[in-house]
């Protein structure tokens, strides 16, 4: 049996798909020497608090990857390839951080570079060697239980100088621009990422704000994300506010 041209390119293009979607990436992996157990709060992203615990402590620093602070927050899979230590899953991490080592990708934290190994004594091994060979790709992050929420940098000045990360955004998409905007006249104004995942803006919107985000994808995809929650009229420096909304994964 002949197939069609067009069955045949449809063949061609979930074939391709499908490649994309589970090919790894060869590279190398380094960890923080003195890393503790858990991840950063003072991680170039700015996720403050949220980097130190985020993902049980498996984050990392990545170079390329890090894309001028658009990278914050995203998520991959990393695994090792000596086949003597090296679990086949790897550990999924957040990048957290800019950092880059002899030809890494990632610096991982110490915990979450020993996650790769298959075997406590595999991972002090693997720790031994510092720097290894790996594999990485994209994935989607996951946060059960979590709306994407807004964190109010310290560094904010009510009312003249709003800055913010956001936490908890699930999938594989990145959110490349953010608008605030007033409720009562749907004035907006686009924020500027200062680094990292940071969000500011100098003399704010007044009244309660109106967040928007656009999510971005691989393959130019975007579309805004309008919280169901707006940032109230008195937002604190130091706060957290629930957007309510999440990105179904
Ligand atoms: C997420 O937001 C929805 C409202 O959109 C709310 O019902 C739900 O409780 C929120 N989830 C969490 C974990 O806060």
């Amino acid at each position: 049996m002949a197939l069609s041209l067009p069955s045949l390119m449809i063949l061609l293009t979930t074939l391709l798909l499908t490649t994309e979607a589970t090919t790894f990436i060869h590279s190398r992996a380094a960890y923080y020497p003195n890393s503790d157990e858990h991840g950063t709060d003072v991680g170039a992203c700015g996720f403050g608090s949220f980097g130190a615990t985020i993902n049980g402590g498996d984050v990392s620093a990545a170079s390329d990857l890090y894309r001028n602070g658009v990278g914050c927050g995203d998520c991959y899979q990393v695994r090792c390839t000596n086949s003597h230590y090296c679990s086949d899953k790897g550990v999924t991490v957040v990048i957290t951080d800019q950092g880059s080592g002899p030809n890494t990708d990632f610096i991982l934290s110490r915990r979450a570079f020993g996650r790769m190994a298959q075997t406590k004594d595999a991972a002090a091994s693997l720790l031994a060697l510092g720097v290894v060979d790996i594999e990485y790709r994209r994935v989607s992050c996951s946060y059960p239980n979590k709306n994407i929420t807004i964190k109010i940098d310290e560094n904010s000045n009510y009312p003249y100088y709003l800055a913010f990360v956001l936490w908890y955004q699930q999938g594989d998409k990145d959110i490349t621009a953010v608008q605030l905007c007033e409720t009562q006249n749907f004035v907006c104004k686009l924020l500027d990422r200062s680094y990292g995942a940071v969000w500011t803006t100098t003399s704010p919107p007044s009244g309660p704000l109106s967040l928007r985000m656009l999510l971005s994808g691989e393959d130019g995809d975007e579309s805004w994300i309008v919280p169901v929650n707006n940032i109230p009229e008195n937002w604190k420096a130091g706060e957290t506010y629930d957007t309510g909304v999440q990105i179904d994964i």
